[in-house]
């Protein structure tokens, strides 16, 4: 069952602090992800990859084509949503696993988990105890769950990341090198996870710098290459 469908998408930046110049990032982007699908963006740095997952996130407009999500059973065009139904989409739909964790100061790892279990309905021990089980999972000491990730190391906030993009079960996954700066032993767990997901129906685009991780983790790649716009 298809579950993205991105037609004719098309980006560019407008720099309005250097005098309104444009840069021209993408054209006519068309890409399908079905239930259970593993799909790779790839292509140069640069090229646009993060740019496309944050316009299927809603974070970027998308001002040319068409980014239909199934979202409870209907097909909505993130491009042309509005602000409810992107949080909507985002509370049940799509999970997106950023490059980098926005740390809220005060607020403990633990918690930065456990909020989108609670979100969904959950009781506040059922949503601890799940993240404790990810946090776990992702070899974050307990000692660290109580404390807010501003402190903590690159590698340990990506995998208090991890553990909250994967708290609940999306029917779609955005992931964003997920795996950069993480040892071999938390890079094979995250694979793992990755695989679960897509093993329960999960459709999954990813980025993800490292080929090897790639090639665990997606069958096909859609290479931006092709729809590159020269700025
Ligand atoms: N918020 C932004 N404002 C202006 N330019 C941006 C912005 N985000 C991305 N870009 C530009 O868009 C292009 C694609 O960036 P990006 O999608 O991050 O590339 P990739 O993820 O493939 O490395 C780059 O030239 C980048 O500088
Ligand atoms: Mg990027």
């Amino acid at each position: 069952m298809d579950m993205v469908r991105v037609r004719g998408v098309g980006k560019s930046f407008k720099l309005h602090a250097q005098g309104g110049a444009e840069i021209a990032v993408v054209g006519g982007v068309d890409m399908t992800v079905a239930t259970g699908d593993a799909i790779a963006l790839t292509g140069a740095s640069g090229v646009g990859k993060s740019t496309l997952m944050r316009m299927i996130f809603g974070n970027y407009l998308c001002p040319e084509g068409e980014i239909l999500v199934r979202h409870g059973g209907c097909w909505v065009d993130v491009a042309r949503a509005d602000p409810r139904a992107i949080i909507d989409i985002r509370r049940e739909t799509i999970g997106y696993i950023s490059q980098f964790l926005r740390v809220i100061p005060r607020v403990p790892a633990l918690e930065v988990v456990a909020e989108p279990i609670r979100m969904r309905g959950a009781s506040e021990g059922e949503s601890r105890e799940r993240a404790s089980e990810l946090l776990t999972r992702l070899r974050i000491p307990e000692t660290l769950w109580s404390l807010s990730p501003v402190t903590f190391s690159g590698g340990e906030q990506q995998r208090v990341n991890i553990a909250r993009g994967f708290a609940v079960p999306y029917p779609i996954l955005l992931l964003d090198e997920p795996t950069a700066s993480l040892d071999k032993e938390n890079r094979d767990t995250v694979i793992e996870m990755i695989d679960e997901a897509r093993r329960g129906g999960t459709a999954i685009i990813g980025i993800f710098h490292d080929g090897n991780v790639r090639a665990a983790v997606c069958e096909r790649a859609c290479d931006l290459t092709q729809y590159r716009l020269a700025s």
